[in-house]
């Protein structure tokens, strides 16, 4: 029973059935299980796994726990980031079966595939998950959903016409603080909401330790700098900062459809989201955490802000480190909310704060505080405060198994990461233009303004297109 593109009586239509039969009170023969109670590999999720960095080692270790997966295939244009991933999933399994992919293409476009696994860099993440879903494979994708606004349409779109399912890596919405929160705000607790606080992290964060030995480097030029978002083009320091990528790396591919910029190990593996060319700073890096909660108690995960305006502190537009430092944006939403979504600024506590008519609720990754200490015993609201009571998954990475099998959305399906990520690509491009944007929710236009309308998408390196 392997997926074949002629033929869609596919494996997932298999597992399907076979998920549906699971809740059926009967006794299986031993026929239809596997050794050790596992399910047998023709009824197991085949995965494969795009991008071994930072996340998607850990994201892989929670399917490798999964006995109803199996991981078959690793993708990485790094060859040492390869051999690591293959190294632990078959040191997992005990074998030599996982294969190894240079280009995600050859890797999607085997047949015995039923989803992947997507830890790009976000300047990646269009082309690689619009190639997924043209392939019908279901996806469990990163967050923030794309690099703009426009890419992220298309992911939506490609997801949509080919049916398949979409987790985000947005795995807040699946433990049990951010989800109690969001149903106080949603079952009225708190009263009418007022005002939404966002608090993201600020400034740069060496991800990969490797600005110390550039920076020692640059000791010893006269200009004594001690910050990479100090080092532009044309200086000594820059010129210190280029060399030749590692033989290992592919770093032409790597830097895809965006600009060709020379290599400097400080804008490459985890710190890429310094450097627009390729990431969003901390804003887009945490937008699909604390904004996405705050949409899902303001019940916001098809709509979005209507007005938008940022103000932030920015270094030099080629710095080595570009990005954003401090910044504060307003938006305001239907029913009259204001939300502020800031970095840097003292007054706006880190995580989602919902402040209402009669009440507030704060959470963020280790804490929780309300303003009714009722509401913070237990792990979840008493079941007669649980009037709306939103989606509960047993897992961010079982969810994903479970709606592979069900069909059934998951807990941060597509259109969701797009709405959660969107008040972040726009209070960037309000930034960028220096004026407050007019956003029309329905339509997903920017209204009357031609110069930042044009942020919402970006010009692609040939050869690469999005289709
Ligand atoms: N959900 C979370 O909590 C969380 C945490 C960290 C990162 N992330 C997200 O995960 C994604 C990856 O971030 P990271 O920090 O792991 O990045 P990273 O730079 O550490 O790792 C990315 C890996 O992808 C590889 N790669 C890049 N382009 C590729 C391509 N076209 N084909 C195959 N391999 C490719 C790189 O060589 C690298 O090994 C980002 O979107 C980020 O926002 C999510």
């Amino acid at each position: 029973m392997k997926k074949d593109s002629r033929n869609k009586i596919s494996r997932r239509h298999f597992l399907a059935s076979a998920g549906a039969a699971m809740v059926l009170p009967m006794i299986l023969p031993g026929c239809a299980v596997g050794r050790g109670g596992r399910p047998r590999p023709s009824n197991r999720i085949n995965l494969g796994v795009v991008g071994w960095g930072m996340q998607g080692p850990g994201n892989t270790q929670s399917f490798l726990a999964e006995t109803d997966c199996q991981v078959v295939a690793a993708c990485d244009l790094d060859k040492g980031h390869l051999q690591s991933a293959l190294d632990t999933i078959n040191d997992h399994y005990q074998n030599k079966d996982c294969t190894p992919y240079h280009d995600y293409r050859e890797m999607m476009a085997r047949t015995d595939l039923d989803a992947v696994m997507l830890a790009v860099p976000d300047h990646w993440h269009a082309l690689v998950s619009t190639e997924a879903a043209r392939r019908k494979l279901d996806i469990y994708g990163e967050k923030p959903l794309a690099k703009t606004i426009a890419e992220q349409q298309a992911i939506v779109r490609a997801v949509q016409k080919n049916k398949i399912i979409w987790q985000t890596g947005s795995w807040q919405r699946s433990q049990s603080p951010f989800h109690k929160a969001a149903e106080i705000v949603r079952n009225g607790l708190i009263g009418e909401v007022t005002r939404v606080e966002v608090g993201l992290p600020s400034g740069h964060h060496d991800f990969a330790g490797t600005a110390p030995e550039l920076l020692q480097k640059l000791a010893s030029l006269p200009d004594k700098i001690t910050d990479l978002s100090k080092v532009t083009p044309g200086s000594a320091a820059w010129n210190l900062a280029v060399s030749e990528p590692p033989a290992e790396f592919d770093y032409l591919t790597w830097i895809g459809a965006s600009k060709l910029e020379p290599y400097i190990k400080q804008r490459v593996h985890m710190n890429w989201r310094w450097n627009y060319n390729t990431g969003g700073g901390q804003l887009l890096d945490w937008i699909g955490h604390h904004c996405d909660i705050a949409h899902w108690g303001m019940d916001c995960d098809r709509s979005g802000p209507s007005e938008i305006e940022g103000h932030g502190e920015f270094p030099a537009a080629d710095a080595l480190w570009n990005t954003c430092t401090k910044y504060r944006i307003e938006l305001k939403y239907p029913r009259n909310i204001t939300m502020v979504i800031a970095g840097g600024h003292g007054d706006i506590r880190s995580g989602t704060k919902w402040i209402g008519t009669e009440g507030w609720v704060w959470v963020d990754r280790g804490g929780f505080d309300a303003s009714n200490p009722e509401w913070k015993k237990g792990k979840s609201l008493p079941e007669e405060l649980r009037k709306v009571k939103l989606y509960e998954s047993r897992g961010h990475w079982r969810n994903f198994l479970d709606c592979v099998k069900s069909r059934q959305p998951t807990i941060t399906p597509v259109e969701t990461a797009h709405h959660s990520a969107m008040p972040g690509h726009l209070g960037l491009i309000s930034m960028l233009v220096g004026r407050k944007i007019n956003w029309n929710v329905e339509h997903e236009t920017i209204l009357h303004d031609a110069e930042a309308t044009k942020l919402l998408t970006r010009a692609y390196r040939p050869p690469w297109r999005l289709s």
